[in-house]
């Protein structure tokens, strides 16, 4: 069911979102028009929501991000929210598969003045990462994964090699209205979320956590994993660490 239909709060959700970014001027006349012209153009309307897009903003602008990528383009919706967040001789790769979004985003992100820091890739994002790894591209200090959420588990591993320690990586819709604890679903898009929290909780070289949303596109959440290092500790190194590990819980349990 559509979540403005239902009686769950989600029309107070949409009011409140709404009442936020009025309050806090967290839209524009530049972001409307990209909105307009991407509904105009017919492109679904599933870009972040404006308060959305201005956490995106204050978290690349937190991390003094110089090189961003985003995987999932549309209108450039959130690619004009992050690309805000660039200094002067920054840039923002953002790669999608359609050629009818791409044309979109670049005609937006023009009218918004950042052509000279965006650079839209047109193509299956799994072939995109492959070549930016193969081409030895530097790390990107944020990304931001917002296409196919079956392709999520593969876009994150690629993510961690063109990341350095202290990347940030954002991930959208992530609990689905509350459909990411079913571990029966046979829904695709559930499925690659749950795996990627599979890949996430097993993966050392990340701190991670997850937030729930509520608001204009109803009830979802995002994903933050900080990349904390880039290899895994080296087996030695963890069975001396283990061995000292428990050492001191040995010692702990004669001192009690
Ligand atoms: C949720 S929309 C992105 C919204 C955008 N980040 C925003 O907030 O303004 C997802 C986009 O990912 C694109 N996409 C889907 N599968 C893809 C793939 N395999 N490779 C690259 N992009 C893909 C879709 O065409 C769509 O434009």
């Amino acid at each position: 069911m559509p979540a403005n239909e239902s009686n769950d709060g989600s029309e107070l959700w949409d009011a409140v979102d709404v009442f936020l970014s009025g309050k806090l001027g967290t839209t524009d006349a530049i972001l409307e028009a990209a909105w307009q012209a991407s509904a105009h153009a017919g492109l679904p309307p599933i870009q972040v929501t404006p308060n959305l897009g201005r956490l995106l903003q204050l978290l690349a602008q937190t991390q003094g991000a110089k090189r961003i990528l985003e995987i999932g383009t549309l209108g450039g919706y959130s690619t004009i929210c992050l690309a805000r967040a660039l200094p002067p001789g920054g840039c923002l790769v953002s790669l999608e598969l359609e050629t009818r979004h791409a044309r979109v985003a670049r005609k937006n992100i023009k009218r918004a003045g950042l052509q000279k820091l965006v650079t839209i890739e047109v193509g299956d994002a799994k072939q995109l990462l492959a070549k930016l790894v193969a081409n030895k591209t530097a790390p990107f200090d944020f990304i931001f994964l917002d296409a196919n959420k079956d392709g999520y588990p593969e876009y994150f591993r690629w993510s961690l090699r063109l990341s350095r320690p202290g990347t940030l990586i954002v991930v959208d819709n992530i609990v689905r209205r509350g459909a990411v604890i079913d571990g029966s679903s046979s829904d695709a898009n559930v499925r690659g979320v749950r795996q990627l929290l599979d890949l996430i909780a097993a993966e050392p070289r990340v701190s991670a956590t997850a937030i729930q949303t509520v608001g204009s596109k109803g009830y979802d959440g995002f994903v933050l994993a900080r990349v904390t290092r880039l290899r895994p500790a080296a087996a030695g190194l963890r069975r001396g660490r283990r061995k000292s590990e428990s050492r001191g819980q040995r010692s702990a349990a004669f001192a009690s």
